[in-house]
């Protein structure tokens, strides 16, 4: 069995460019390693993801979201990422569950048991071995997203129209979470410099990746 790693955090805190830089870091190194995100990452998913952040969809009711999300992570957990895992690699997620517990658990406020029930089905209980998060101020986020969006170096999605109320409950929600199981979270705060972010994260992988006894290919 491999690895299996999620980037989680509020929307703008910078995880993209991070999961991408470590998955860099990790082909460089030699590791056998793959990098997906959600939703999407297979072809039903990427189909499904259209329809989550097509911002004419105003209308889409809190149920039917989670439903979508989860039948996207129930495909790529079962075409790719098991797959995966099971031939020893280094799995990469840019979002996963926790995602779903923050933005429609606390963002919506849904029944956070029926979430996990849901998660379990849609995952046959694959869980990160760690997951790494970046904590930002929800206004910074906000602004780091808008910018980058004006740079056109983001799309803006139907879930960045939320109102800000939902997003800090969003962040709050994530703070809980890891309160309740803090040794599967490694916590950063994402207002650091993108350098000392990846050192960080560089090391904290070193450690994980020996525990798992994960071994180079190249
Ligand atoms: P994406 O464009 O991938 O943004 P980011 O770079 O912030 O990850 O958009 C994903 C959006 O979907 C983001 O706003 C979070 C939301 N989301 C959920 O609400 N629930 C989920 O289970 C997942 C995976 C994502």
């Amino acid at each position: 069995m491999g690895c299996f790693i999620t980037l989680e955090g509020p929307d703008g805190s910078g995880k993209t460019t991070q999961i991408q830089a470590l998955y860099h870091d990790l082909v460089v190194e030699g590791y056998p390693v793959l990098l997906v995100r959600e939703p999407g990452g297979t072809d039903i998913g990427d189909q499904i993801r259209t329809i989550l952040h097509d911002v004419k969809n105003v209308e889409m009711l809190a149920n039917a979201e989670v439903l979508l999300y989860s039948a996207s992570r129930a495909q790529l957990v079962g075409q790719v990422m098991r797959p995966a895992l099971e031939a020893g690699k280094v799995v990469l997620c840019d979002r996963y569950a926790e995602s779903t517990m923050a933005y429609q658990g606390y963002g919506h406020d849904l029944d956070q048991e029926l979430l996990k029930a849901i998660t379990a089905f849609a995952t046959g209980g694959l869980r990160p071995d760690l997951i790494i998060y970046l904590d930002i101020d929800v206004e910074e986020s906000l602004r780091r997203k808008e910018q980058a969006f004006r740079q056109g170096t983001c799309e803006w999605n139907r879930m960045d129209q939320k109102e800000l109320a939902f997003h800090r409950r969003v962040r709050s929600g994530y703070l809980q979470l890891m309160a309740k199981e803090p040794e599967r979270w490694f916590v950063l705060d994402a207002a650091q410099s993108i350098e000392s972010l990846q050192t960080s994260i560089r090391k904290r992988m070193k450690r994980l990746l020996a525990e798992k006894h994960i071994r180079r290919t190249a």
